[in-house]
């Protein structure tokens, strides 16, 4: 963790007691850990925070080779926080990261009916500018039956049917090298639902069972738009 950034987090836990307004490190009770994985381009190179483009969706699987996560730039820093009650426990969101601490990732899961994002279509999107009242400004929807996140908040519903926020993915910085691992999870996770529903699809996508075993190593991150040919906003 970067000094001045636990220095800050540890200040604010003596000063506030229970605030709900905590800094990143400070989830440790609610971090499902997993591999340690590299976020790379396409040629393997670290991914660099800076190259990141506000209201540009990337793409990367993790913890799983076969479970897609947004990675998003949302241009304003966000501290993390804790959800009460929108995994069933209360969980820990550490807040984005990078210089500017606008850098989030999440599972591309929905929790209401696990869609996800496949080489042909995504109903579940990152919706920087909204739809045509703007009240999905910012949020990640899944048109398939309307539910909505805010990526700014941990991922929690804020609209339609889902009944848990999406799986937080835990983010690693270098401030050395601008660079980024993903490490582990926070919150609900609906992978094995996940599993479950696309076994086939997932077969044929990464060849026999691969779609299961855990990231390792790197990953590679991608455009959204370049990884599925039609996105469904709403
Ligand atoms: S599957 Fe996403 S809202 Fe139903």
């Amino acid at each position: 963790m970067q000094r001045r950034r636990f220095i800050r987090f540890a200040a604010g836990i003596f000063a506030l007691g229970t605030a709900p307004l905590l800094g990143r490190g400070g989830h440790a009770a609610t971090l499902k850990r997993y591999q340690r994985v590299k976020l790379v381009d396409a040629q393997g190179n670290g991914i660099k925070t800076a190259a990141l483009k506000k209201d540009e969706s990337y793409l990367f699987f993790y913890p799983y080779m076969g479970t897609p996560c947004f990675l998003l730039n949302l241009g304003a820093q966000h501290d993390g926080l804790r959800l009460a009650s929108a995994y069933g426990n209360p969980c820990g969101w550490p807040g984005g990261i990078g210089a500017d601490r606008s850098i989030v990732a999440y599972a591309a899961i929905c929790t209401h009916q696990v869609t996800r994002p496949s080489p042909k279509k995504s109903f579940i999107n990152y919706n920087p500018k909204g739809g045509k009242s703007g009240e999905a400004s910012g949020r990640i929807t899944c048109c398939l039956h309307g539910s909505m996140f805010d990526p700014a908040q941990g991922g929690k519903v804020v609209g339609g049917p889902a009944p848990q926020a999406l799986t937080a993915i835990e983010l690693d910085y270098d401030e050395a090298t601008d660079g980024i691992h993903a490490v582990g999870t926070h919150g609900g996770e609906v992978f094995k639902a996940y599993f479950k529903a696309y076994r086939k699809e997932l077969r044929q996508e990464f060849g026999t069972a691969l779609a299961l075993q855990e990231s390792s190593g790197e990953a590679v991150v991608m455009r959204m738009s370049d990884y599925t040919k039609r996105q469904f906003f709403c």
